[in-house]
Order: structure tokens, then sequence, then C-alpha cells
């Protein structure tokens, strides 16, 4: 069937107003925020409700279409991305808030739901959606929730997966299943909405999720402390970890730091500069707690291995100090960075930093290398900076080479290729650096038994 055939009886299942097909929104939706694949999706589709998502899925297996979830399209793995003539499907028009119990501390949403404004929903009623990240004002909860996002309070909160009790999904056969229903406890066998959460769309869509919702914390105060080396931020993640109830753990290097205070528009936290600085946040709930945390402070300061730091006095100091860390991928967008997101267990951290430092080194010894991330989690972000006289194919041909090398390095720690931005298209072809072949395979079989005709944003986290 011709292109044209196909869309005309794609535009039969949807309101007329909810199909577009020029350029302008084929470009905005075929892409994310990798910006390194050429968009060329056939068409976007905005559904409203489930019964359309379920008649769109059964459409594409009948015709063998692909489809392509797209949410906020912040993610950094190019999962919703359609570069083959895909339709894209849009949950920008499944935005809503439908349910919510103040008992059960539950809340029901559809997908398209932007997470800042669940976080604002969680507020208004006096409790906390913990899932917190620089892009939750673009980020959607479908999405958040196909690719398990993670971001600054893991190290307290978990992953997106911890908030998730109940989920309905159209599987790529097109049926509807309602899976957990908000239950807490169910041990009733295998548990299909886990699987759904961190697919990327391969098995299913989402099409409402409840999350659970926790008690706001209290009065949240952070610390940055300048240290002389790596080693001593893993000091002090131990020192502050054994004393204190942290909300968050975060680092990064000089060389990221520089380039924040390069914007001028954000505050220098110290007199002077450090190689590293820890970003550390904890719940202040009595004044003995902050009391704790100076002492930790001074005590660090004794052994070495602080050598400058400061608290938070107030909310909007909190700000100013989170900004330092949180602002670091929008602010060094512009220089094409190549990025990686990589774990290991947190007691091997500092060796596992060091190696791939090492290569990349030998590798290409001017490359300008940029630190930061949830140390806390064992999550770190390797980004390279593009050096300004290389072509940007140059670039990346040169960075696929570091690739291998770093890949190599993760898959002597037991580490993760891919530790919170998920597989997509960037990592697909490292995979087998972090799982098993026999896993793979199992993975491509339970795609198939969601997913017989392939048609589950086809081509995303296996060729
Ligand atoms: C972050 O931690 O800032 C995000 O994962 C984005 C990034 O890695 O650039
Ligand atoms: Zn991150």
């Amino acid at each position: 069937m011709t292109n044209k055939l196909l869309l005309e009886s794609l535009q039969k299942l949807i309101e007329p107003s909810k199909m577009l097909t020029d350029t302008e929104s084929l470009e905005a939706y075929g892409k994310d925020w990798t910006k390194i694949y050429t968009p060329n999706p056939m068409a976007i589709v905005f559904p409203k409700t489930t019964e359309e998502v379920q008649a769109i899925v059964q459409w594409a297996n009948e015709h063998k279409v692909g489809l392509v979830p797209s949410g906020g399209r912040t993610g950094l793995s190019g999962a919703a991305v359609a570069t083959n003539q895909e339709v894209v499907v849009s949950f920008d028009y499944m935005n809503k808030i439908i349910g919510f119990n103040e008992i059960d501390r539950e809340v029901i949403c559809q997908p398209g739901l932007i997470t800042e404004q669940l976080q604002n929903f969680a507020e208004d009623n006096g409790l906390y959606y913990p899932v917190d990240f620089a892009s939750v004002g673009s980020s959607q909860i479908g999405g958040n929730i196909a690719t398990n996002a993670g971001g600054i309070k893991v190290i307290r909160y978990g992953m997106t997966r911890n908030w998730v009790v109940g989920l309905k999904v159209v599987t790529g056969k097109g049926d509807l299943l309602d899976l957990n229903k908000g239950l807490i406890k169910n041990a009733t066998g295998y548990d299909f909405r886990n699987l759904f959460i961190g697919a990327e769309g391969t098995l299913g869509f989402i099409v409402e999720a409840t999350i659970k919702l926790e008690r706001k914390p209290n009065n949240l105060t952070a610390l940055v402390l300048a240290t002389p080396d790596f080693e001593s931020i893993m000091s002090l993640l131990h020192a502050f970890q054994s004393k204190l109830d942290l909300t968050a753990f975060e680092f990064f290097s000089d060389r990221c730091l520089e380039k924040i205070l390069d914007r001028g528009d954000i505050p220098a936290p110290l007199d002077d500069r450090y190689p590293f600085y820890a970003l550390i946040e904890f719940e202040a709930l009595t004044e003995t707690i902050k009391d704790e945390a100076l002492a930790i402070f001074e005590n660090c300061m004794e052994q070495g291995w602080v050598v400058d730091g400061v608290i938070s006095q107030s909310e909007q100091q909190l700000k100013n100090l989170w900004r330092l860390r949180e602002d670091i991928s929008e602010t060094i967008a512009p220089f094409t960075p190549y990025k990686n997101d990589l774990s290991v267990t947190i007691s091997k951290v500092p060796s596992f930093l060091a190696d791939i430092d090492e290569v990349v080194k030998a590798d290409y010894p001017d490359f300008d290398v940029l630190w930061y991330g949830h140390i806390g989690d064992g999550n770190l972000h390797l980004n390279i900076l593009k050096p300004q006289n290389l072509a940007k194919e140059e670039f990346f041909a040169k960075c696929a080479t570091v690739n291998k090398d770093v890949f190599e390095i993760v898959k002597k720690y037991n580490g993760s290729v891919s530790a919170e931005h998920g597989v997509g298209l960037v990592k697909r072809d490292y995979l087998e650096y972090s799982r098993s072949a026999v896993e793979i395979d199992y993975m491509r079989s339970v795609k198939a038994v969601f997913d017989p005709n392939n048609i589950m944003n086809p081509g995303k986290i296996f060729k």
C-alpha cells in the first residue's frame, strides 16, 4: 500500500486535526535531545483515548508499520527518534491527572502528564513526587516510566520504578493490560508492570499510570564541598552517609564549574577553585541534624578530604547551589558533547574513573573531558566536548573508538553502559558490554511475546 493510502486509513482512526504530516512537525516530533539522527517519520498522531491507541496499534499490525512513542523527547539515547518512516504516537493530548486518593497517597495519570506538573500536584496536596532531574519541565511521565528515569534523588528515593504501583498498557498485539492496580503488595506471579518499566516502548505503550507519592521533605539543606582529589569525594560519601540520611550526593569536576561560571548568571560557591566538588543534601529536620552535618564537615577538613565548603542558609542559596550541578548538562550542550552515562558498584568508582580517564587520554590527549554525576549511586556522566577545529562527523568517529575502550573497562568492572539514559539507538550496539548473549536472547524472546510483528519502537534496544 502506498504511504498516501496508509495515511488515509490511519486518519480514519483519529480526529482530523490529530494527525500531522507537515515538514516542521515531522522534524520536531521525529527526534529527541540527542539530535544526532535525521528524523524521517511518516506522520505524527495524537491519540486522546486508550481506544484510539489500541486502534492505532491494530492498524500498525495490519500494515506492518513501526510506531515510535513520543513524550517530552528529552531523552539522551535516541529511544524516541523516528528515522525510518515510522508513525510517531505523541501523548501530548493524554496529559491529565484522572484520580487521586489521599489515604492511598496514589495519583492516577495519563502518560503525557509533564513530570513537573505531577510534582506540583503532589506539593499542592502536601505530598512529594521524588523523581527529579533538570528536564522535569518538559519530560512526560510516560517517557519517565518507559526509560525508568533516575536523576538527582535516587540515593534516597530510588528510580521511577519505585513509584509506579499500577500501569495500563496497550501491548504490541493491541491488548489492554491493567497491571498491579495500585497495590503495594501483590505476590501473584510475574510482575509484568516491571517489564514495561524501562522497556523504552518496545513491548507496548503506557496509557495510564498509578504513582505513589511520599511525605514532603522538610528544610532541605545542601553543602558544596571542594576536594583536593577524586578519592576524597568517596571519603566524603562514606563519612556523610554513615551518619546522615542523605537526599542527594552528587559530584562535578572543576572543568564543569568553569563552564557554569562562564555563563555569568550563577554565583561562584567559593573564593577559590579546586579539582572536584561534592554536592550533599539532607533534611535538616532538627538543629541537631544540622550540627551533626557541620561536625562531619569539620572532621573531613581535618582529615584533608575537604579544602573549602559552603552550607545553604536559605531556600535561595539551596537553589543556587543546585544550579552548579543541575545546569551542567544544558550549559555544555552547545559544545556538542559526546555523552556517556556509566555505572559501577560504588566501591569501584575511583579505580573505574581513573582507568577510563587513562584510556581517553591515551586515545586523544587533547580531548576536553568533563566528569559529573550521581556518585552516591555509582553513576558517572562522562562528557567529551568537541574540539572547535574538528568537524562533528570526525569527532563522533573518534569518540566511537574511545567508546570501545571505555566499554571494555565497563565490562571488566561488571558495570552498565547506560545507568539512567536508556539504550535507544545510541547504546544498542554496545548492549553486549553490559548484558550477556543469553540475557539478550531472552530479551528478544520477551519482545516477540508482546510484539510479534516488531511494530513497537522497532530498532531500539536491539537491531
Ligand atoms: C544529568 O545528570 O545532568 C543528566 O543525566 C543529564 C546529563 O547527563 O547530561
Ligand atoms: Zn544524570
